[in-house]
């Protein structure tokens, strides 16, 4: 799908045709569509409710054929007109509206429509018009990803025909200067949203495909075709290193690990790097010996998503011109049960030295990414560290599925992530890391354990057991567990893989600023 901006509403087989609510419009409310069209809905009225669409087919371009319905239908240049309501202009929320904008598009898609148009919203939506058109492009992008691959097609469901263009067209009376802030935004929102489908991509795929070496594979082939290092570590490359926490959750299973390192140097002048993107990439976690209920277990197979967030960032950093030095580190491995599986009680040891009491083989994702943390530090020295991962069930308690919860001691980094999460619409919300919150996760034998006190602030344990293997720096734990993936279509999106995380770095990145000095 090819996205452009266009000063005109030109003509497409589909167009949106956007609507603002009256003020206290409620259900008794006028209907706010112009008279020519009104006449077509009644009885039933069109008021502009948030996401309330109402469909007009008109008459074939340049042609009038009064009174055939069907011929209108099939002609292959009809022109549907899809209003959207948007709700009351200062109740609204932008992300909300570019929500209703991807399930528009999305319903001109199933229409058949292969060129749209749409009319962008008037007025403020509370967001400047660039950081809108950028917001929604990405989204709009996302909204044209499908995972269909093992879908086998019937004679009489053909696959949809996908839309070639769309075109976003400003609200008169737009002046043409705005033109080229909008084109350059789209053109970022457009990158963010590919590199989410990219991570989207391998999220989806099972975990009888999607094994640790496939992930790496992934990601050894984009790194290829967007000029990165790219260094995989093997097993036996990983037991030099001695990252026996990570070992020890691989051990049960026959898919042996990997640890993927993706090397993206925009600032080759610099020595050092700027930002490092960590990710757990569990490609199934059946708790291991404490094996989960069956109950949605399938859904595991999403406990690699924070790994594949981080390789999909850094897909793009090279596209977005970003000046920075950026590290991408994917820790993959399947958590299993077996005979050679590590067991609660066992007690192992991390690359840093620091040892941990398992008392529970299915908080894995710390144990996976103490090893991942601590190479990281030591390699690389980052000045900003950010790891993705589906920790804490807990998380999901708290949250839901509508914001992923951070943790950092660093304020100015959790505040220009949270920027960043309300400019791409992925929220962010904050859970404390208090020190005091360390004790919980301290062992009586060894120097930590992997879980905290039973049922009290388990995204918080998760958080403060991962601090001990960041050392010293900016660093903010993202615990993606509610948000990774979606059993129902959202926001114009298909089930499955969110790719969270993707388009937050990337906004991140591109707003990057330096931390001031070193935490002491
Ligand atoms: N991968 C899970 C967390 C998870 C739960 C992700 C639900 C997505 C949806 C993680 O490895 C896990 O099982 N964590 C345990 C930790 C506990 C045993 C301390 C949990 O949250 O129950
Ligand atoms: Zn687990
Ligand atoms: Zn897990």
């Amino acid at each position: 799908m090819k996205i452009e901006i266009n000063e005109r509403l030109a003509k497409s087989e589909g167009v949106i045709l956007p609507f603002w609510s009256m003020p206290n419009a409620g259900a008794k409310g006028k209907s706010v569509l112009p008279p020519w069209a009104q006449d077509s809905f009644a009885p039933h009225e069109f008021t502009g409710a948030p996401g309330q669409t109402a469909s007009l087919r008109l008459p074939a371009f340049g042609k009038k054929k009064p009174g055939n319905e069907n011929m209108l239908r099939t002609a292959p240049d009809s022109r549907i007109v899809l209003f959207l309501g948007l709700g009351e202009k200062n109740k609204c929320n932008p992300h909300a509206l570019i929500a209703s904008y991807a399930n528009a598009l999305n319903a001109l898609k199933s229409a058949r429509c292969k060129s749209v148009a749409l009319l962008l919203p008037a007025g403020p939506v509370g967001m400047p018009p660039d950081g809108f058109v950028y917001a929604l492009a990405s989204q709009l992008t996302m909204a044209d990803y499908a995972f269909d691959k093992y879908k086998s097609r019937e004679k009489d469901s053909p696959p949809k025909p996908a839309i070639e263009t769309l075109l976003l067209v400003p609200a008169p009376p737009a002046k043409s200067s705005i033109l080229p802030a909008l084109r350059a935004a789209l053109a970022r929102g457009v990158v963010l949203g590919e590199a989410a489908n990219f991570t989207r991509s391998i999220q989806n795929e099972p975990s009888n495909v999607a094994t640790p070496a496939y992930v790496a594979d992934q990601a050894r082939k984009m790194a290829k075709a967007s000029s990165l290092k790219c260094t995989v570590l093997s097993k036996p490359q990983m037991e030099k290193e001695k990252m026996n926490a990570l070992l020890s959750v691989a051990s049960g299973s026959d898919q042996e690990p990997r640890l993927v390192l993706l090397e993206y140097r925009g600032n080759p002048s610099k020595k050092g790097w700027d930002a490092a993107l960590v990710g757990k990439g569990v490609t199934f976690d059946s708790g291991g010996i404490s094996i989960k209920p069956a109950q949605k277990m399938d859904a595991m197979k999403f406990d690699k998503s924070g790994a594949c967030a981080a390789i999909g960032a850094l897909s793009a950093c090279s596209k977005l011109g970003l000046k920075l030095n950026v590290v991408g580190v994917a820790a993959l491995v399947e958590n299993m049960p077996s005979g050679k599986a590590y067991k609660p009680g066992d007690i192992v040891t991390a690359c840093n030295g620091q040892t941990i009491e398992v008392l529970n083989t299915d908080a894995e994702g710390r144990v996976v990414l103490s090893d991942a943390l601590a190479y990281t530090s030591k390699k690389y020295d980052p000045a900003v560290m950010i790891d993705f991962a589906t920790l804490t069930g807990a998380c999901v308690v708290a949250l839901g599925d509508l914001a992923s919860g951070i943790l950092s001691e660093d304020d100015s980094l959790v505040l220009a992530l949270t920027s960043s999460g309300e400019r791409v619409g992925e929220r962010l919300w904050r859970l404390p890391l208090w020190p005091e919150y360390d004790e919980k996760v301290k062992s009586e034998i060894a120097s930590l354990k992997n879980t905290g006190e039973s049922g009290q602030a388990g995204t918080t344990a998760g958080a403060s057991f991962l601090k001990s293997f960041v050392g010293e720096r900016a660093w903010a734990h993202i615990d993606i567990a509610g948000t990774a993936d979606s059993a129902k279509s959202r926001a114009g999106l298909c089930p499955g893989g969110t790719g969270v995380g993707v388009r937050l770095s990337l906004d991140y990145l591109l707003n990057f600023k330096a931390p001031k000095e070193k935490k002491k």
